[in-house]
């Protein structure tokens, strides 16, 4: 099938060449063409422009024509940073923080991540992948066409690889476009909290061979921060993971600022996620590197903890993209237009910087920038077509509400 959407309000997002996630100010280059058109051919964006040069359709039949009259056309969003399997929410701990408790205090009571984890131990695969399936229709209608997804709550053996299988099958099955990434060093199980050793022995001895054998993940990832992940560990498993080919992408400095960045650099991180608390050694660290600095707003929303310092971070020429940590912890919500309307209004982004962290960065925070993320000629037709709205900053400030009204997706 291939569509032609034509009377497009803005066509927003327009690349001509994409090679690289956006750096510095020119995350603000946003382009777009009024009263556009696109077309898209065997899945892919084959042509656009503006309506009075509509032209170069090659085939006309068998072509669906969308009138998008009043609306915005953009990239789908890339939300390169979740944990979108998961067996249970935890709204008890939420009342706990209203009552007083911290993350870390509920984490450090064996609760947190160690709670979902109990719980994904007695699911089955089956019903996980369920759950998980619908989850991913919810955040599509949301506008999300790509999206990493995290193990990490099973932290044994049997539970890891039930969640990355569930994963696999996702991919499998899905028509988002999914990366998996193996997070077993996510938090110590409890009957490894005095030979921590012994757990990281596991994740590299028994979790990683098999991981590799299946082909279940594209990268690894560990929880570096006081009282879960050290440094000195996070090395080990990442040197681990790189004899697999597994590339980083890491949780690092959501608590305290403990040198994890700086190990993550040393084995060419893909992206270096939350960065909530930052110390100029972690921005010049940055600065010198390719590595895709993730914010994750709406975590910093629902703990009530600081923002990371994006502005700070593009005016140190990185790479910043934004993506939701859905999770049942931190973050229950993969809502990317919550994401962008918290960007705007927490981190003092424009809507057109939003765009670019949410879209293209995000595309290249999972390495998939050369096939989604903008408009461009050749990629795939991963497309948000929106609600009638007055302007492209209308979705950021009308803060919960759904402006996205199809979501086009191609893999
Ligand atoms: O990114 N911080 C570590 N991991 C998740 C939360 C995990 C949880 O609380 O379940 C995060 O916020
Ligand atoms: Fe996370």
């Amino acid at each position: 099938m291939n569509i032609l959407i034509k009377n497009i309000k803005s066509l927003v997002g327009v690349l001509e060449n994409s090679s690289a996630a956006l750096k510095g100010a020119d995350l603000s280059q946003l382009s777009q063409i009024e009263n556009a058109f696109l077309a898209v051919e065997d899945g892919k964006i084959a042509y656009y422009g503006p309506m009075d040069e509509l032209s170069g359709v090659s085939n006309w039949n068998d072509l669906e024509i969308i009138d998008a009259e009043g609306k915005f056309v953009l990239p789908a969003f890339c939300d390169s940073h979740t944990h979108l399997v998961f067996a249970k929410p935890r709204e008890g701990e939420f009342v706990d923080r209203i009552n007083g408790l911290s993350y870390e205090e509920i984490g450090k009571k064996g609760g947190g991540i160690l709670n979902s984890a109990a719980k994904l131990a007695e699911m089955s695969e089956e019903d996980l992948y369920q759950d998980a399936l619908k989850r991913l229709d919810e955040v599509k209608a949301y506008g999300t066409g790509a999206i990493e997804i995290k193990s990490g709550y099973g932290l044994s053996v049997d539970a890891e690889l039930k969640m990355l299988r569930v994963i696999k099958r996702l991919k499998e099955n899905s028509n988002l476009t999914i990366k998996a990434t193996f997070l077993g060093a996510h938090a110590f199980p409890s009957e490894y909290k005095e030979n921590q050793q012994a757990y990281i022995d596991l994740i590299i001895n028994d979790m990683l061979p098999v991981i590799a054998e299946e082909g279940l993940a594209d990268y690894i990832d560990a929880f570096c921060e006081r009282n879960y992940f050290t440094v000195a560990q996070l090395q080990q498993i990442l040197a681990a993971g790189a004899q697999y080919g597994l590339k980083p992408k890491v949780h690092v400095n959501q608590f305290s600022s403990t040198g994890g960045i700086q190990a993550s650099l040393e084995y060419n991180a893909v992206s270096v996620d939350h960065l909530e608390e930052m110390t100029s050694e972690d921005f010049e660290a940055l600065k010198a590197s390719d590595t895709i600095a993730t914010g994750l707003p709406s975590c910093s929303f629902f703990l009530n903890i600081p923002y990371t310092p994006v502005r700070e971070l593009i005016n140190n020429n990185s790479a910043v993209a934004l993506a939701s940590d859905f999770n049942p912890g931190s973050t229950p919500s993969g809502n990317m237009q919550l994401v962008g309307s918290l960007g705007c209004i927490k981190m003092k982004l424009t809507p057109e910087e939003v765009i670019n962290a949410t879209t293209l960065n995000g595309a290249y925070a999972m390495e998939l920038g050369d096939e989604l993320g903008s408009i461009t000629i050749g990629k795939k037709a991963n497309l948000i077509i929106t609600k009638p709205m007055p302007s492209l900053a209308y979705m950021m400030y009308a803060f919960g509400e759904n402006n996205v009204e199809r979501v086009i997706l191609n893999k």
